[in-house]
């Protein structure tokens, strides 16, 4: 089949669906996550221009091996993707800088069938750099951004031109909490025709001295990273933490499969959030959870793709099986 392509689009698109949206949903996070006996905050307030610096930074370090295992995959399979997928299409949710991508990009361009990027974030200035940066890279190639959160803005992806691949890289899916990854799996599954595919990257379990280095680096990164969410709060609802007040915590969960990081403060306080009117007290040691991060084995990747109606084509994993890389199509 040949790409729909309208000749008059440009080669840059971006929608923007945030508007105001979003410090909203802060808003509510906030007022929901932190009136609990157990606190807690959803992650995907981390990333503003300065948390999305650190955890590029984050990449770099030499604790955490997910990004480098991810791309050596990437590296060693893009050539087969490309020929088993056709892709003329592709559509990343949670793009950041899409540093890892090009690999993808690369041998999609190879194959000859590159048309479109599609890269979907809640950071505007991402989806917009990125836009910028790989239009040059790529001379032709169509780029239309999404400015959006991948939990509410799914049904605004742009039609599909012609066989499409929608990546999910990063271990990003890991974030979720189980039930709500399945049913954010099922909501992809519907992006998806019979000629599509799903591109999902996720962290494997192993040894938790491995795991909770790379969430509590030496240089202190990730506990900057982590503290970066109550600078959001103080910066976009008027709270007045002072992150010095918290300790970064990272652990292995092993019912659970999961990292856990956790804000937990030193001194009992009570800090207010103005935009909400709300006190919000902590004892000395108590403890915000701010995310989970799941690991996977192959079962427990087979069942959440069969619970969203997904059937796996390859499982990919570097030669030390950190990371895995699982290509699945919509059950037919
Ligand atoms: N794919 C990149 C970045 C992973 S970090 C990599 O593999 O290195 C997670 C990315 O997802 C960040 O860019 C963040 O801004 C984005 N993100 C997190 N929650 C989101 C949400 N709910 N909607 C859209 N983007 C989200
Ligand atoms: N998706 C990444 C992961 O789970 C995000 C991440 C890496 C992260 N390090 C972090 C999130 C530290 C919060 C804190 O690996």
């Amino acid at each position: 089949m040949e790409p729909v392509v309208n000749p008059e689009e440009t080669a840059i698109r971006i929608d923007s669906h945030l508007d105001g949206s979003q410090e909203r949903s802060l808003a509510e996070d906030v007022l929901d996550g932190l009136t609990r006996p157990f606190k807690e905050l959803p992650p995907k307030h981390f990333y503003d221009a300065r948390g999305a610096e650190l955890f590029d930074r984050i990449c770099e370090l030499p604790e955490y091996y997910p990004t480098r295992a991810e791309r050596a995959i990437l590296e060693r399979t893009a050539t087969e993707l490309a020929a088993l997928t056709n892709a003329v299409e592709l559509v990343e949710l949670g793009s950041g800088t899409a540093a890892k991508t090009r690999v993808l990009l690369d041998a999609l361009h190879a194959a000859g069938t590159l048309v479109r990027y599609v890269p979907v974030d809640v950071t505007e200035s991402m989806v917009r750099d990125c836009a910028e940066t790989l239009t040059e890279e790529y001379p032709g190639l169509r780029v239309h951004g999404v400015i959006g959160d991948f939990e509410r803005h799914l049904d605004r992806v742009p039609p599909a031109i012609g066989p499409r691949i929608v990546a999910f890289l990063g271990g990003t899916v890991g974030n979720f909490q189980p039930g709500s990854r399945r049913r954010f799996l099922r909501s992809i599954a519907s992006l998806l025709g019979p000629e599509d595919h799903l591109l999902m990257g996720t962290d494997l379990v192993k040894d938790p001295d491995v795991l909770e280095a790379a969430y509590d680096d030496a240089e202190g990164v990730t506990a900057e990273f982590n503290r970066n969410v109550l600078r959001v709060l103080n910066r976009e609802l008027g709270a007045d933490f002072d992150p010095e007040d918290f300790d970064h915590i990272a652990l292995f969960n092993p019912e659970h499969e999961w990292i856990e990081m956790r804000l937990r403060s030193r001194r009992e306080h009570t800090t207010m959030v103005r935009a909400l009117d709300l006190p919000v007290s902590f004892r000395a040691g108590e403890e915000v959870r701010t995310e989970i991060s799941a690991k996977f084995t192959p079962e427990r990747l087979q069942g959440d793709l069969s619970a969203a109606g997904l059937e796996l084509v390859r499982w990919l994993t570097d030669p030390e099986e950190l990371f895995a890389l699982s290509l699945s199509r919509v059950v037919q």
